[in-house]
């Protein structure tokens, strides 16, 4: 195989070979991180599970199933593709405010690690459709803790005023339910307290809350088994190439250093976009450069059917030309053909002077990228391709 790279390190077979737009995954950034991962939880009271959302790719399940993680699951949909990926059910976990009868079910007949229950009435189908199946489901109750999680308000979830999970005050009546149905087992508290985390604080925040918890219910004679503390770890959308690997140690010692976990009591997590975040690249060609009266466009054959990130949580994606080497820059907005307004890659970009037929990298696309491509306006899904060196 041809091995020269171009200017940003790309591979220029692929980019000369591969009808744009399509998704450029790097997987000796993706394999580093999840080594990461495991020297991190080596010792055995620690497992990740990847919160398959950010990501369902079946090349990148292949490689978190040969990493020996666990996986996040939302969806009918997302336990069959870990399944198939060959990731064990026991180390599933299933969270999600409106699981319907059919998902609850495969959940139950796979026998899954873990329902991350998120209502009473959620509870009381669980146990009922197992009870059916003959079966008792493992169940962790999730916690809205009320803490902000400082990130966007679109991806909050551990206030009081989000969906998600089983507030404070309604905690104990849930629990004592959970001990009492027969058909479920109580292993343990779930957390989930926001996406594109980049500071402790609230992470310290939840420990304290959860070490309150765990306290508490010892006092009455009930001791979990597992604790999880969910996901959400941000990564460096403005450094890819400086910070290709999270802050996973920091992340995961905050949790060492700060849960007072009981002797065998597992310590739990589910992390996505961290895990995915910056292996992802979306590949496009420059349709036109066009000029209005107080801009100038660069238009993409990339829209936001292929990454909807900018336009929905005016994200920010670092944006290269990888074809022009020309010094002179000029600002623009990276935009694509879909009709929305909103469907703008970047405001103000500087660029290199970029030309029709240039090819455009928007990085660390690998989570919630593909996974959250629609076909809106007719539009074809994007093509992914795999590079290791
Ligand atoms: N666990 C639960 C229960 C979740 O809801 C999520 C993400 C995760 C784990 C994984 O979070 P992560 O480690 O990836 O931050 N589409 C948005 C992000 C939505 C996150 C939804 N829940 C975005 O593109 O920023």
């Amino acid at each position: 195989m041809d091995k020269r790279v171009n200017h940003h390190g790309f591979p220029m077979e692929i980019l000369q070979q591969t009808p744009t737009p399509f998704y450029y995954y790097d997987l000796d950034v993706l394999r580093k991180t999840l080594d990461e991962i495991n020297r991190l939880t080596a010792d055995e009271c620690c497992l990740v599970h990847y919160a398959v959302k950010a990501n369902g790719n079946p090349h990148i399940l292949k490689e978190i199933k040969s990493h020996g993680l666990g996986a996040d699951l939302v969806s009918g949909g997302e336990i069959k593709a870990a399944l198939e990926a060959g990731i064990p059910a026991s180390m599933m976990t299933y969270s999600g405010v409106g699981k319907t009868d059919w998902e609850i079910r495969l959940g139950v007949e796979n026998e899954i690690g873990c329902f991350n229950v998120e209502s009473i009435p959620e509870l009381e189908v669980i146990n009922e459709i197992a009870g059916l199946m003959d079966k008792t489901a493992n169940i962790a109750i999730r916690v809205n803790p009320d803490i902000d999680a400082h990130t966007h308000k679109y991806i909050t979830t551990g206030t009081a005023d989000n969906k998600f999970g089983i507030c404070l005050e309604d905690l104990e009546q849930v629990i004592t339910l959970a001990m009492k149905l027969p058909h479920v087992h109580l292993k343990g508290l779930h957390f989930h307290i926001g996406s594109q985390i980049v500071e402790m604080k609230p992470y310290e925040m939840l420990c304290d809350a959860a070490n309150k918890l765990i306290d508490n219910y010892e006092r009455q004679g009930i001791n979990f088994e597992t604790i999880n503390m969910g996901g959400g770890l941000g990564i460096d959308y403005g450094h890819p190439d400086e910070h290709p690997l999270p802050e996973l140690e920091r992340f995961i010692n905050t949790f060492k250093q700060r849960l007072n976990l009981r002797a065998g009591q597992q310590l739990h997590f589910e992390l996505g976009r961290s895990i995915v975040g910056q292996c992802g690249t979306l590949i496009c060609r420059v349709l036109y450069v066009k000029e209005n009266r107080n801009k100038r466009f660069v238009i993409v054959d990339a829209g936001m059917t292929d990454l909807i990130r900018p336009a929905l949580y005016e994200a920010h994606h670092l944006v290269h030309n990888l074809t022009s080497r020309q010094d002179e820059v000029e600002t623009y907005d990276v935009v694509g053909p879909v009709c929305e307004s909103t469907d703008v890659f970047a405001h103000d970009c500087r660029l290199p002077i970029t030309r029709r037929g240039d090819l455009i990298a928007i990085r660390s696309a690998g989570a919630y990228g593909e996974s959250m491509a629609s076909t809106y306006n007719m539009r074809a899904l994007p093509l992914s391709i795999f590079h290791s060196r």
